[in-house]
């Protein structure tokens, strides 16, 4: 379903490392919408090759850059500008990373270098992002800046360790340079806070298949999977968005409003029964 709905729009999407990144659909819907944009990722991404399809699909040019260094961030900007013939309305981070949960570790026995390592990459890059947009003023006037969250920023999912604090300074991050873009600029700023997904980030955190299953019973409305985040993305790049900011937006099918379901309730009933 295309309604041109970013006709002459040009952006930046990031995090598109294979067709299961919630960042491979925001680009394929972006593109279909009549955007067009340059996709970026780790240098160390690039190697697997896969985003070269996603960029011969969407005719998008790639600008490899590790969002901690503001140095490569610098490259990513000032190039995708050139690229574009102009100023950004749209920028998407879909970056997440977290060394403790990569090697297991539980919340008491964190390595706190792979602690800052987490935030550095999985937060502090969306301040980055903006400071170095900030400073080579390569932002038009309502462009519209997005990252991904999870609940696990307001609420407790023990397996989630350091990402849920990562989360926690990715949606503040929001909301202080959302007062600043908007005051110098009009540029929106919000974090979307998205249903466990079947990507390679969300998978990679112990116990997922059990919280995803919990989350799909707990949500009227079940998981929301990621096309329909990359149509929520695709609708805060759009002008029909123009007067939200500095939002920590829900798109979770409702499981963040529950307490519990019936659906839940039965399981419990369930197991109760089979235990006595
Ligand atoms: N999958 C879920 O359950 C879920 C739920 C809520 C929010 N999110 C968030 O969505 C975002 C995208 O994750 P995804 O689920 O699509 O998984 P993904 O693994 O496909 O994407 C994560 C991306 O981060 C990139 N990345 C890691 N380190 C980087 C660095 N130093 N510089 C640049 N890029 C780097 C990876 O290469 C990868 O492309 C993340 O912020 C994640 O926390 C995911």
């Amino acid at each position: 379903m295309s309604n041109n709905l970013l006709a002459g729009k040009v952006g930046i999407i990031s995090g598109a490392l294979d067709e299961k990144s919630i960042a491979w659909k925001v680009a394929q819907r972006a593109y279909a919408q009549g955007a067009r944009f340059v996709l970026t990722n780790a240098p160390l991404a690039m190697r697997m090759g896969e985003i070269k399809r996603l960029s011969e699909e969407c005719n998008a040019p790639i600008i490899p850059a590790d969002a901690t260094s503001v140095e490569e961030l610098e490259a990513l900007f000032s190039g995708a500008t050139a690229h574009l013939g102009g100023k950004l309305d749209f920028v998407l981070h879909s970056i997440g990373m977290s060394p403790n949960i990569r090697k297991k570790r539980d919340y008491g026995n964190l390595d706190y270098k792979f602690f800052q390592q987490t935030l550095d990459v999985s937060a502090l890059s969306f301040h980055k992002m903006m400071h170095v947009a900030e400073k080579q003023d390569a932002l038009n006037e309502y462009a519209s800046i997005v990252a991904l969250s999870y609940i696990a920023a307001q609420r407790v999912f023990p397996d989630y360790t350091d990402m849920s604090q990562a989360k926690a300074m990715l949606e503040s991050i929001a909301r202080n340079y959302g007062y600043r873009l908007g005051m110098q600029k009009k540029v929106r700023v919000n974090t979307i806070s998205q249903s466990p997904t079947k990507t390679t980030a969300g998978t990679g955190v112990g116990g997922f298949d059990a919280f995803y299953d919990y989350a799909e019973k707990m949500s009227p409305l079940g998981n929301a999977p990621a096309e329909a985040c990359a149509d929520y993305c695709i609708s805060l790049f759009s002008d029909l968005t123009r007067y939200v900011t500095m939002q920590n937006l829900m798109h979770d099918g409702g499981f963040s409003s529950m307490g519990v379901s019936e659906h839940m309730m039965n399981v419990l009933t369930e197991a109760a029964g089979a235990g006595a």
